[in-house]
């Protein structure tokens, strides 16, 4: 089954979105599998955000995702990767339409609430940098 990668960033943390992100992917029917609410290193930022290295944000994109915890999570489920940045919505909060995450709690495109994996490739990388094996769950839907 298709996993992608979210995590709530750090403006979403301290404006306690956690609960209110992690029921949206519920209610549409995605299985959480892994899950952890931790503080970013820098070295782990700049391995995540690796791709961003020589763009002029990257400075303070690593010391943002860097600055407190967040919260760290693995979904599962049919077509999760690009359903889950539909319910992201568009990076920049002032282009995300209403109803989808940014759109409705993002203030600017440094405090965008939450990040997502954006193709298979990435979902793997950063699950694999993020979570030890042991630390995802394998269970099937019952209901
Ligand atoms: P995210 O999905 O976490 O991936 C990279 C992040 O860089 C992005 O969300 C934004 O929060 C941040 N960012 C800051 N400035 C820019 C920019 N000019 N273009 C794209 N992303 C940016």
């Amino acid at each position: 089954m298709e996993k992608t990668f979210l995590m709530v960033k750090p403006d979403g943390v301290q404006r306690q979105l956690i609960g209110e992100i992690v029921s949206r992917f519920e209610r549409k029917g995605f299985q959480l599998v892994g899950a952890k609410l931790m503080q970013i290193t820098p070295e782990l930022a700049e391995e995540h955000y690796g791709e961003h290295k020589e763009r002029p944000f990257f400075g303070a994109l690593t010391s943002f995702i860097t600055s407190g915890p967040v919260f760290a999570m693995v979904w599962q489920g049919e077509n999760v990767i690009a359903t889950a940045r539909q319910m992201m919505g568009a990076t920049n909060p002032k282009d995300a339409a209403p109803g989808t995450i940014r759109g409705d709690f993002g203030l600017t495109i440094d405090k965008n609430v939450i990040h997502g994996s954006d193709a298979p490739a990435s979902a793997e990388r950063e699950i694999g940098l993020f979570f030890q094996e042991n630390e995802l769950v394998e269970y099937t839907r019952q209901i």
